[in-house]
């Protein structure tokens, strides 16, 4: 069969590129190993926010006394609470499943694999079949990384060290956990397990948890994490694992921790192997897909889109990936702008950020200066969030009087920060932004009371 599209890979790169295809008429074929949707749907982003609003609202419930609400004997069911998580994850994978249909990109569900060029396009094979397509959509994702500290195959054969998919399904909760990393997986399931009743350890080799986020949010993080009683390991790193014992190393001296089950956060990578990129001259940097602004590999009409690119590694990121690849396969130039993506880490509180840390801004060479105000400022925040403690920077750009960056920890981060990437986005100048009328009351009013702090 010919394609004017064929599509590698159906998580949010893969999907939405291939319906944003249709929807441009072309002719669309899409490749998925597993279920569509990707990690993102299937075990990342949608099943860890399905556990973690059970978890929130099981900690409201049992520290409700002090909005002046008594709950007694609250229960936790964990095996309910994945039991709806994978019913959330089916109604949104048949979701996708009806929109490719209704579509009419076909999709075909097996591991594809390039294997050259015809006078018609590019051959991918899946199984026995073989398909040409004009235009290639690599989607292919990431993967967890396996650090290669002894112990760890063995441990994963067994059952006790897990990854990002094995977390989100365990029947029972571990009473105890260690996680292997600080990142943004970590600081989640340790939100989650802790409120879960696991004894959780996160052991971090940097001396910071939350990787890029502003050092003082971080810090704040750190403090109602070790307040909530999660351990933490700072500047640790794991040197073996054996059955149920992770020995690590902290200045110079090992200690051993035993422990029910060890998550594996230490990061991912692209998904490049086996899928025949060399039969055609892809190229491949450091593991990731080379590509330029408007998605383009090295190859014609091979675009890259996602997690493969190694960019950026989130799906709101691949979305607009994928729908920068096809405006340029159908002949609309268009182009990936990195400075207004919003990142979330899902905690409890939860941290948000777009744009430019003051770090990064003075790295940059830029005259910038920074407003921090605590959460408090907002009543809505106060009158929710009794005994919170999160604040709000703002990074201005001294020479243009723009916004640059805003980082703040504090509920809901998550559904405020967009709003901030969207003045960084459209390069809005104070003056503009002090015009806007925000609701009241809003937790978002933080970000007009830290302008009008200028
Ligand atoms: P990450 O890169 O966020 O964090 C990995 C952490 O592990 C780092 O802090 C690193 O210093 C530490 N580390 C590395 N090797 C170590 C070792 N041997 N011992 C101890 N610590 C070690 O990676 P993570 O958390 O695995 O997440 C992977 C990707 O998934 C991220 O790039 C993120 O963008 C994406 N993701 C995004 C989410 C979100 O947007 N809310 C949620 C979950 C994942």
């Amino acid at each position: 069969m010919s394609y004017d599209l064929i599509v590698i890979g159906g998580g949010p790169a893969g999907y939405l590129g291939a319906l944003r295809a249709a929807g441009e008429g072309l002719n669309t074929l899409l490749i998925e190993g597993r279920r569509v949707g990707g990690v993102c749907l299937n075990e990342g982003c949608i099943p860890s926010k399905t556990l973690l609003h059970s978890a929130k609202i099981y900690d409201y419930t049992r520290f409700s006394d002090k909005y002046g609400v008594t709950a007694k004997e609250v229960e936790y069911d964990h095996a309910k609470v994945i039991k709806r998580k994978n019913k959330v994850v089916r109604t949104l994978v048949a979701g996708i499943n009806s929109q490719l249909k209704a579509a009419k990109v076909n999709l075909v569900t097996g591991y594809g694999r390039i294997e050259g060029r015809n006078s018609q396009g590019y051959v991918v094979r899946v199984g026995d079949d073989t398909y040409t397509g004009s235009r290639l959509l690599i989607a292919t994702g990431s993967q967890p990384i396996i650090p290669p500290i002894p112990g760890v195959k063995e441990g994963i054969e067994k059952g006790i060290v897990l990854t990002n998919r094995e977390i989100l399904d365990l029947e029972e909760v571990p009473k105890s956990l260690v996680i292997v990393g600080g990142g943004v997986i970590g600081l989640e399931m340790a939100s989650y397990y802790n409120s879960a009743g696991s004894q959780v350890t996160v052991i971090e080799m940097l001396d910071h948890i939350g990787g890029e986020t502003d050092r003082e949010i971080s810090q704040i993080l750190l403090k109602n994490y070790k307040a909530k009683g999660i351990d933490f390991k700072l500047e640790a790193r794991v040197v073996s694992i054996d059955g149920n014992k992770v020995v690590y190393k902290s200045q110079g001296q090992e200690t051993v921790l035993e422990t029910d089950k060890i998550l594996m956060s230490v990061g991912r990578r692209p998904v490049t192997e086996d899928l025949g990129l060399e039969t055609i001259g892809v190229e491949v940097e450091n593991g990731r897909i080379k590509t330029d602004e408007t998605g383009l590999t090295n190859i014609p009409n091979v675009y890259a889109a996602g997690d493969v690119n190694g960019k950026s590694l989130l799906a709101h990121t691949a979305y607009r990936e994928a729908e920068v690849c096809v405006n340029n396969m159908v002949g609309r130039r268009d182009i990936m702008r990195y400075n207004a993506i919003p990142s979330v880490i899902y905690t409890n509180p939860e941290v948000a950020s777009v744009g430019e840390t003051e770090e990064t801004a003075k790295k940059k060479g830029l005259d910038v200066e920074t407003v921090k105000l605590s959460m408090r400022y907002s009543g809505r925040y106060v009158a929710e969030n009794e005994g919170g403690d999160g604040i709000c920077k703002l990074v201005i750009d001294k020479k243009y009087n723009r916004l640059l960056g805003v980082h703040m920890i504090g509920n809901p981060a998550s559904e405020i920060i967009y709003g901030a990437a969207l003045m960084i986005e459209t390069q809005m100048r104070i003056k503009d932004i002090k015009e806007l009328v925000f609701p009241h009351p809003t937790v978002a009013e933080i970000i007009r009371e830290g302008i009008f702090q200028l």
